[in-house]
């Protein structure tokens, strides 16, 4: 995706501005005006890009205004091959040359289009969302918090609870460790997520949705990306904030490619190979080696001798994309150092100790969707430790860790 920025009078100069009238989101009847349907949410901070994702109920282009509080706006829009998005209902922007820890406001400008004609587009509502305001993430910050949790399962009433109980302090950012959803069958599950996290966090916060396996799945998998922020477009990237150098893997499938179930519609050992090939160059890095906490995000736990074990599933070959993970993603961790894995998959919140020769950092893996299995992990970072902590339904905490900083 291209983004250009340009000046808004150039966008005024289209008709885009003289056409709009200050009608915010929430205000429009969903039956009878053109309006937001989901959104806007952030997704993927950086610490110099961020992006605005929204849908509407019809078809239409869209810009963001943006700047800092009380200043200037200009105007990002998103374009691929030459052409500006439009006539669709999905639309993601993503902000680019950002300042890294500095608060920006933003809104949406959405355009309804009428008729596309193939010399002439004819335009409807205009509709523009309220001011939000966000921060960018920055490695000069000393403290900061983020959330993380997995396994909701297509249960997205779970979301505030799980946010209630990891309590009011504030956080940066909000991490969904994969499993959201069953299977991704229709568009309803995807936005029915969003809209929960639309509508108690990632207005202001933003949101990094990690794949599961279960995310693989159904007949709408293949579209997941369009709904997703993804860096260069791929489920596994790194992302820098205050001391932390984070790494997001994609443990893809929990079976064997050829399983009967997958149709023989699946690829993840080339996939995880491939992957594998990236992170044994993602930790020559600058900004991994100069790090002074790394923590690893991803779904199935494989570096865990037990989950990876085939003896503690009921179906025997669960354990293969686990154990093919370790095999392409443990030895690059192990031999770089890594001061923490974060996982999901097991839907019972365990802090996995240091295992000899395989992993010598913590996994705390977060619960399940059942009630009583349920957690939300809160991590606190500082310049001396990262303390993560899995929080129950009743707000007690379920697991703790806690990893010093180490001399590197
Ligand atoms: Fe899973």
């Amino acid at each position: 995706m291209m983004q250009r920025l340009v000046a808004l009078i150039l966008l005024a100069g289209l008709g885009f501005v003289a056409a709009r009238h200050p009608v915010a989101a929430a205000e429009t009847s969903p039956t009878n005006h053109f309006h937001i349907t989901t959104g806007p949410l952030l997704q993927m901070p950086m610490e110099t890009s961020l992006t605005v994702m929204w849908m509407t109920d019809r078809d239409s282009t869209g810009v963001v205004e943006y700047g800092p509080p009380g200043g200037e706006l200009k105007t990002a829009f998103a374009s691929q091959h030459g052409l500006i998005d439009a006539n669709q209902r999905l639309h993601k922007v993503e902000l680019r040359g950002l300042t890294p820890g500095t608060r920006y406001r933003y809104r949406v400008v959405a355009r309804e289009i009428s008729k596309f004609h193939p010399y002439r587009v004819t335009f409807g509502e205009t509709i523009t969302s309220e001011f939000q305001e966000f921060r960018t993430l920055d490695r000069g910050r000393r403290e900061f918090s983020f959330l993380v949790y997995n396994d909701v399962h297509d249960q997205p009433a779970f979301i505030p609870d799980l946010l209630k109980v990891a309590g009011a302090a504030p956080y940066d950012f909000v991490v969904w460790n994969g499993d959201m959803v069953n299977h991704v069958e229709n568009e309803g599950q995807i936005t029915a997520l969003l809209d929960q996290a639309t509508a108690h966090f990632a207005t202001t916060i933003p949101l990094i949705w990690g794949r599961g396996n279960h995310e693989t799945r159904g007949r709408l998998a293949r579209q997941l990306p369009q709904y997703l922020a993804l860096p260069e477009g791929r489920y596994y990237y790194t992302f820098d904030h205050g001391p932390v150098h984070f790494i997001v893997l994609d443990t893809g499938e929990d079976k064997r490619d050829t399983q009967r179930e997958y149709s023989g519609l699946v690829d993840f050992f080339p996939y995880r190979r491939e992957q594998g090939e990236w992170l044994r160059r993602a930790v020559q890095t600058d900004a991994f080696r100069r790090a002074k906490f790394r923590v690893v995000i991803c779904h199935m736990p494989f570096a865990n001798r037990v989950a990876a074990d085939p003896a503690s599933y009921k179906e025997p070959d669960t354990f293969v994309g686990m154990a093919h993970a370790y095999e392409h993603f443990g030895p690059p961790l192990e031999q770089a150092g890594v001061d923490l894995m974060i996982a999901g998959h097991m839907h019972r919140a365990t802090l996995v100790p240091p295992d000899a020769g395989r992993h010598s950092y913590p996994i705390i893996q977060g619960g399940g969707s059942r009630v009583g299995d349920r957690t939300i992990i809160r991590v606190n970072v500082s310049d001396t430790a990262l303390e993560a902590v899995a929080i129950g339904s009743d707000g007690s905490p379920v697991q703790t860790c806690r990893v010093p900083a180490k001399q590197r």
